[in-house]
């Protein structure tokens, strides 16, 4: 499985790189928002940085709006995936795209038929978002595991992205259910690394290790 960085944070995606662990970076609308500052500046800083995907979201709501949109992202840089809402517009514009070579990530999927749409249209990948159905009572990765089984029957190649992670046990979950990615925030890519057994037993080696080498 491989780990997209959910962020629009520089210095995140920096760390993240560092460790070795980004396949690529999900930005959207908030994520950019929050960072204050101007869209195509940090979605190209973004792209230079990462040898990876890096998906970058449109505005618009009609397939005109997002084909104009969709293809100006593109031009920023070779990785850059455009992200599009699964509406019926954003689906007309997916297949469009697909036929034009521009890399999609169909984003806001909660069903399996919604998957299914967007892999007709020849999306590259689909983004079933896990955490904000848990957060209505569902299980999310329910969708994913019968996205999965429905993309094996038939041969799609749509890469599925485990989405709107926000906790580490959603992304042992998504491995288990054959994700292609899971796309996590900084947050949680940093909370994979802890076991409280871990830190004790570190810190009794280090310690009976002081006290081999007190005893020589
Ligand atoms: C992914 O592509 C989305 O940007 C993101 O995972 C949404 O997460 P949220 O539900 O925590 O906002």
């Amino acid at each position: 499985m491989k780990f997209f960085l959910d962020t629009a944070n520089v210095e995140e995606i920096k760390q993240g790189l560092a460790w070795g662990l980004v396949d690529g970076v999900t930005t959207n609308p908030t994520l950019v928002g929050r960072e204050g500052r101007d869209f195509e500046q940090v979605v190209k800083e973004i792209a230079g940085i990462v040898d990876g995907p890096v998906s970058a979201e449109v505005i618009g709501v009609t397939a005109p709006e997002m084909l104009e949109e969709a293809r100006k992202l593109a031009a920023w840089a070779p990785n850059i995936v455009v992200k599009i809402p699964l509406i019926a517009e954003g689906i007309k514009a997916v297949k469009v795209l697909s036929e034009e070579g521009i890399h999609t990530n169909v984003t806001l999927c909660f069903s399996a038929n919604q998957a299914i749409l967007a892999a007709k249209a020849g999306a590259g990948y689909i983004s079933p978002f896990v955490g904000r159905l848990d957060d209505i009572g569902h299980d999310g990765i329910e969708l994913v595991e019968q996205i999965r089984q429905i993309y094996d029957n038939y041969g799609w190649g749509t890469e599925i992205i485990v989405a709107s992670v926000r906790s580490p046990q959603t992304v042992t979950r998504a491995a288990l259910a054959g994700a292609d990615i899971a796309t996590v925030p900084f947050k949680v890519m940093g909370q994979l690394f802890k076991h409280t057994l871990t830190d004790k037993g570190l810190a009794a080696f280090l310690a009976d290790w002081e006290a081999y080498k007190k005893g020589q």
